[in-house]
């Protein structure tokens, strides 16, 4: 199966965000990923509502929003309307976890949870078969451009056992130091999305990396 590809636009040229969204477009992506920073989940602040409408009055393809927000729950809705197609909160954010999955899902948006590096993948056990989508972080969230962690490929491989065991359709998304040399392995061990932001925008020809990471063989 080939990879959905999810460009991160927290590594793009923010004074030229227009540009960026419709070389987006024109490209083989098939998702913006979105990344909402708080300042206080993460040592990092990103940008928030009106910058993503800005986003979404150039964007031609699903937005994919990776919420690093404490008590996201607030702002679900809002996100909703600022164009999400996909929300991803963090289980480590959510004291109701199964309420704020319902929430996102009652607005007609995908529901996905996202797991910091630390986090077992066998706290999703009681909820697996209630999600679209799990975000494996494989960096610490904050920032762009960080090392790949290695133990996510272990972590994939049980992620994938725990859905296939619980009968759920959710899909898996890695995030974080993804690039052309560890996307074969991430596929081989069943990611179904790669995100990726500095090896996509630092690239002499975006739309040719874009490209080549969706060539990456399962
Ligand atoms: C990190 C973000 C990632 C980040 C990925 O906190 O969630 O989406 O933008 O950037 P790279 O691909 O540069 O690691
Ligand atoms: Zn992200």
């Amino acid at each position: 199966m080939t990879p959905l590809i999810a460009p991160s636009v927290l590594a793009s040229d923010f004074a030229n965000l227009q540009a960026e969204v419709e070389m987006l477009n024109k490209s083989q992506a098939d998702w913006l990923h979105i990344d909402i920073m708080d300042g206080r989940f993460v040592p990092n602040i990103s940008f928030g509502f009106p910058v993503m409408e800005a986003i979404q009055r150039y964007a031609q393809k699903p937005m994919d929003v990776h919420l690093m927000i404490q008590e996201p729950e607030l702002y679900i809705e809002r996100f909703r309307a600022a164009g999400a197609d996909t929300i991803s909160v963090h289980i480590e954010a959510c004291n109701h976890l199964h309420r704020t999955v319902q929430q996102i899902q009652a607005t007609g948006a995908k529901a996905g949870v996202a797991l910091n590096p630390h986090t077992s993948v066998q706290l999703l056990e009681d909820v697996i078969q209630d999600l679209d989508m799990v975000l494996l972080m494989s960096v610490n969230p904050g920032f762009g451009g960080q090392k790949f962690i290695h133990n996510t490929y272990r972590k994939i491989e049980a992620l994938k056992d725990l859905i296939i065991t619980r009968n759920s359709k959710a899909i898996i998304e890695i995030d974080g130091g993804v690039n052309q040399d560890n996307a074969p392995l991430l596929l081989e061990k069943g990611a179904d999305v790669l995100v990726a932001g500095s090896f996509v925008f630092t690239s002499s020809d975006p739309l040719q990396t874009i490209a080549d990471l969706k060539l990456s063989s399962k």
